[in-house]
């Protein structure tokens, strides 16, 4: 049972003295002070002033990121200006107040000055809420840093700016071979020979084209999204037709789950293109068995073959974005396909996850970011508002690359050789962005990302904006798909739990007069 609070303020709970440590400490040096003195964090400070907090979580981050703990320096991932708490207030009182920000260590500050040190979970035993069960393991918010399972399909290493797909340097890839040979390479585990190529590319063919029940029913779904059109949602429904029926993985062999995959990657810019076009009040374009899976992209779209220059372009944004570790829409794949749903049922899912603006939906913001901007004079004052008003530059900012994102690096090139109206002004704005993230925003780390150069590329050869988010989840498609695959091949349920942060339970249940 939980222990009433009786009056008991964080001074006779808060331990002391308080392990401290100084921001140009290396990380190395104040880890091991913390081992060594049984503490889950340490207190930064300047002068007697807490100026941060380092903690157990700042050290999983740091090591997931791969930084070398001998040269990062303390102040570069305490959280600066950590909350505080008087030494007088009540347990409850404190719970109260800091619950609620996930934080697990306060430092206490009485006039100023540190006097100690309390955790939640101090404050929670005496408060009137029943203590955390004893299994359960607290983690960052938004599971930064956390590895919840084990692949062999790629990497994402954040300090080091790379990352791979099945040990190849994904960069190196792109600028070797063509899409359909990294698909081959994410399902097969190795990159095909010529021989191989050819098989993949025959097998590909036949799955492209729209099965008729289906093309007969996209006219409605085009229609029906009418003036709200957005293709992705148009693309997301026409798929759910494709995989109705689809049972659960459980009931599925591996050789149809990879049939099931390959349609899926196959068919989806058929349907794309088609109710684009339809929408448009054009008639759909049947595949082109001949062309390239980039080249066909385009051809859909517009009817024509597209330039050599524009399918190299945008073949190279479809590769850089087949996969990437566990970003949310990847991870949410591996969670719906846990429960035994039906391959299809978890690339739904996916799809929803990426369409959000702070995963895949950042592309034409990034773009509109640009066109809002409108000249090199306005880009600080612009930007500058931006970060101050609390906004996020779209295309700038990742949870895992705390330095230049090797997409953002390769597209940044392509963009320069398609060239274009906007490559300059983009390049200089990238350039004031990611020097006024950096005053404004002190050691987040804050560099473009994908979808910055990835709007620029996707626009210059041809694409409408409403089309970029889509042209993601077709590429993407690749990585769930392998993902869900490999989860199935190794499956736990993914189940875990929340803290309840809410007024104490049991609340009587009131009668109704
Ligand atoms: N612009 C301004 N400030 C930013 C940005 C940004 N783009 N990104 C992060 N920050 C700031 C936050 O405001 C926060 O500041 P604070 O410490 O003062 O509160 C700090 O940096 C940490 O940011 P979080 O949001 O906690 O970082 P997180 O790892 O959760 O988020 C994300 C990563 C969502 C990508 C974020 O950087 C963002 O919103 N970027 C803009 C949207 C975007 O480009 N998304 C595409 C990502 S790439 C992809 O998914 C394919």
């Amino acid at each position: 049972m939980a222990e009433q609070p009786a009056g008991r303020t964080v001074a006779d709970l808060m331990s002391r003295p308080v392990v401290t440590a100084s921001g140009a400490e290396t990380i190395a040096v104040v880890g091991t002070r913390m081992t060594d003195a049984h503490v889950g964090s340490v207190v930064v400070i300047e002068g007697d002033r807490p100026a941060g907090i380092l903690t157990e979580r700042d050290l999983v981050r740091i090591a997931a990121a791969g930084a070398d703990p001998t040269i990062a320096r303390v102040a570069e991932w305490m959280t600066v200006d950590p909350d505080t708490v008087a030494s007088t207030v009540t347990a409850q009182q404190a719970f109260e107040n800091l619950s609620s920000h996930h934080y697990r260590h306060i430092p206490v500050v009485d006039d100023g000055h540190l006097v100690g040190i309390v955790s939640m979970r101090d404050l929670m035993k005496v408060s009137q809420i029943l203590p955390v069960e004893k299994m359960a393991v607290e983690v960052p918010p938004g599971l930064e840093g956390v590895v919840v399972a084990d692949t062999t399909i790629g990497e994402v290493r954040g300090d080091e700016g790379f990352y791979h797909y099945r040990q190849y340097d994904a960069v190196e890839l792109n600028e070797q071979r063509s899409f359909e040979d990294c698909w081959f390479l994410l399902y097969e585990g190795e990159l095909p020979d010529r021989a191989q190529q050819a098989e993949w590319l025959a097998k590909i063919a036949p799955l492209r084209v729209i099965p008729s029940d289906v093309k007969e029913f996209l006219p409605h779904i085009a229609k029906a999204t009418g003036a709200h059109f957005r293709p992705l949602d148009a693309m997301r429904t026409a798929y759910a037709a494709i995989v109705s029926g689809w049972p659960s993985w459980l009931d599925t062999d591996r050789d149809e789950l990879i049939r099931q995959a390959m349609v899926t990657c196959a068919v989806l810019p058929s349907m794309l293109m088609a109710l684009y076009r339809l929408n448009e009040g054009q008639q759909p374009v049947d595949p082109d068995p001949e062309l390239s899976y980039a080249a066909n992209y385009l051809y859909m779209l517009t009817g024509e073959r597209p330039s050599d220059e524009d399918a190299w372009g945008l073949e190279r944004y479809l590769i850089s974005t087949i996969d990437h570790g566990f970003n949310a829409s990847t991870f949410t794949s591996r969670v719906i396909t846990s429960t035994g749903s039906d391959l299809g049922g978890a690339v739904l899912g996916a799809m929803g996850a990426l369409s959000g603006p702070l995963h895949g939906g950042a592309p034409s913001r990034a773009l509109d970011m640009i066109d809002e901007v409108g000249t090199r004079e306005n880009a600080d004052t612009w930007i500058r508002n931006s970060i101050e008003s609390g906004s996020k530059l779209m295309g700038f900012g990742h949870r895992v690359y705390k330095t230049d994102d090797p997409r953002s690096v390769l597209l940044r090139k392509v963009a320069a050789k398609l060239g274009g109206p906007n490559f300059e002004l983009a390049e200089y704005i990238e350039g004031r962005a990611v020097a006024l993230l950096h005053e404004l925003k002190p050691g987040r780390k804050l560099y473009t990302n994908v979808e910055f150069y990835g709007g620029l590329v996707m626009e210059r050869v041809g694409l409408p904006r409403t089309m970029f988010t889509p042209t993601f989840t077709c590429s993407r498609a690749v990585g769930w798909t392998t993902n869900i695959i490999e989860q199935a091949s190794d499956n736990r349920l993914i189940r875990p739990k929340a803290k309840y942060i809410g007024p104490p339970p049991p609340q009587p249940v009131p009668t109704l007069d």
